[in-house]
């Protein structure tokens, strides 16, 4: 058989639309399933992904990177270096595994369902390449942790995590089922891969990407690394999407499901990530803080890239997101840590003097909102409520036996003659 050169062949497999005849549009692109938007079918047709690959690149490109990062693991797996790791950036780590593990096998669906119900074929072919990233993901992020069982049995939360109640990951699963599960084609491109995927895993990845080999942890470097080179390339199905919806009079349904999804998007990342960054990374690895983080890849480069497309910063974005990046991550650390024994991570306070030291210097007025103040527990743990029990707390307050409170009625409601519920009910 004569080889043929990759451009004589590539454009027609990849791109190969047609004309329905036995069948109508909504019933093989149902409106749950693939929104079209009002866009005519063949609208759609010359959706064109900025990054192209073909079968046989894709498949010698993912062996080779399977293998390097499986190689990595297998070597450390046999040394010291997990057991040598600060115990915040184990903590990070192991929080990062529950959230994400399961939620990226849940994103195969979400790629599944535009490899199948995409608007164009191009768009359906590249979807194809990026449910096999997804399953790769999934997989390697439960094999990982796998191997750290033996040294912290918790990283099992890997793949228990999204199968629980506990809050994290109920917030986790409501936000992955809107995006990735019960999502229509046209929508999941605009939200899980422009909003989500451009967006915010950018910035998990690649900043932890980066915090990862500062603090030696090569083994999870490794792994997120080889991830994001997928995520780039498949997140570029929103782009082209976006791009149509516009140019056909539907910016406001790119706006709206940007909007939505990048405040969504918000709310866990600062949770994951900020926390991650500004607390749990030993203090001598920290580069940038998260504020800093989120002011270079979401404030400047994804900004930019929606007034690109001639959308709107979204609606809330001075008024309330700017604001929330001073605090909402600090307040998350509070009460998580207070609420600690809810999550399946060890929460690392991160408030040591040096400690508290940086954070002033990266976000001024910080010691005053979130390091100033003493409450009761702070004072009863410190040792300024002696003796440190009940009574000592009660005299400490300078309530006296006869000063404390007391039933207004001394119980007289409870001795009253039970109602007859059985009477009632006739
Ligand atoms: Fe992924
Ligand atoms: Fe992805």
């Amino acid at each position: 058989m004569p080889r043929l050169a990759r451009s004589e062949w590539y454009d027609l497999t990849r791109d190969m639309n047609w004309s329905l005849s036995y069948v109508k549009e909504e019933e093989v692109w149902p409106a749950e399933l693939s929104n079209g938007f009002g866009l005519p079918a063949e609208a759609w047709w010359v959706w064109d992904e900025p990054y192209k690959v073909t079968y046989p690149e894709y498949v010698h490109n993912q062996y080779g990177k399977d293998a390097g990062v499986y190689a990595v693991n297998a070597v450390i797996g046999r040394s010291k270096v997990y057991e040598q790791l600060d115990p915040g950036w184990k903590s990070a780590i192991i929080a990062h595994y529950g959230v994400i593990a399961i939620p990226e096998y849940l994103a195969s669906l979400a790629e599944s369902r535009m490899g199948r119900f995409g608007r164009a074929a191009a768009w359906r072919n590249m979807a194809t390449f990026g449910t096999l990233d997804e399953m790769r993901h999934g997989q390697i992020q439960t094999y990982f942790p796998y191997g750290l069982l033996a040294k912290e049995p918790r990283a099992d939360w890997a793949h228990k995590a999204l199968h629980t109640n506990e809050w994290g990951a109920l917030a986790a699963r409501s936000l992955f089922d809107d995006m990735f599960t019960a999502n229509d084609a046209v929508s999941t491109a605009v939200q899980l891969t422009f909003t989500f995927e451009t967006g915010f895993t950018n910035l998990q990845f690649l900043g932890m990407a980066a915090d990862a080999m500062k603090v030696g942890d090569v083994d999870f470097g490794a792994l997120i690394s080889s991830i994001q080179t997928d995520e780039a390339r498949h997140s570029q199905q929103g782009e082209p999407t976006i791009k149509l919806l516009v140019e056909h009079g539907r910016k406001d349904v790119a706006q709206q499901l940007v909007d939505h999804m990048f405040w969504r998007s918000w709310r866990l990342f600062a949770l994951l990530t900020g926390l991650s960054m500004d607390y749990y990374t030993p203090l001598e690895h920290r580069g940038h803080s998260f504020k800093e983080f989120m002011r270079e890849w979401i404030c400047k480069q994804f900004l930019d890239q929606f007034r690109d497309f001639g959308l709107e910063k979204p609606w809330y974005w001075d008024e309330h997101f700017l604001p929330e990046l001073d605090w909402y991550h600090h307040a998350l650390q509070l009460g998580i840590w207070y609420w600690r024994p809810t999550v399946w991570w060890n929460p690392d306070a991160g408030v040591a003097p040096e400690e508290r030291e940086w954070l002033e210097e990266k976000y001024p007025g910080w010691h005053d909102t979130f390091g100033g103040h003493w409450d009761v527990i702070d004072r009863f743990l410190g040792g300024q409520i002696q003796p440190p029990t009940m009574e000592g707390a009660l005299a400490w307050m300078g309530l006296s036996p006869d000063e404390m409170g007391r039933d207004a009625t001394d119980y007289a409601w409870a001795q009253a003659a039970p109602h007859d519920r059985s009477a009632a009910r006739g």
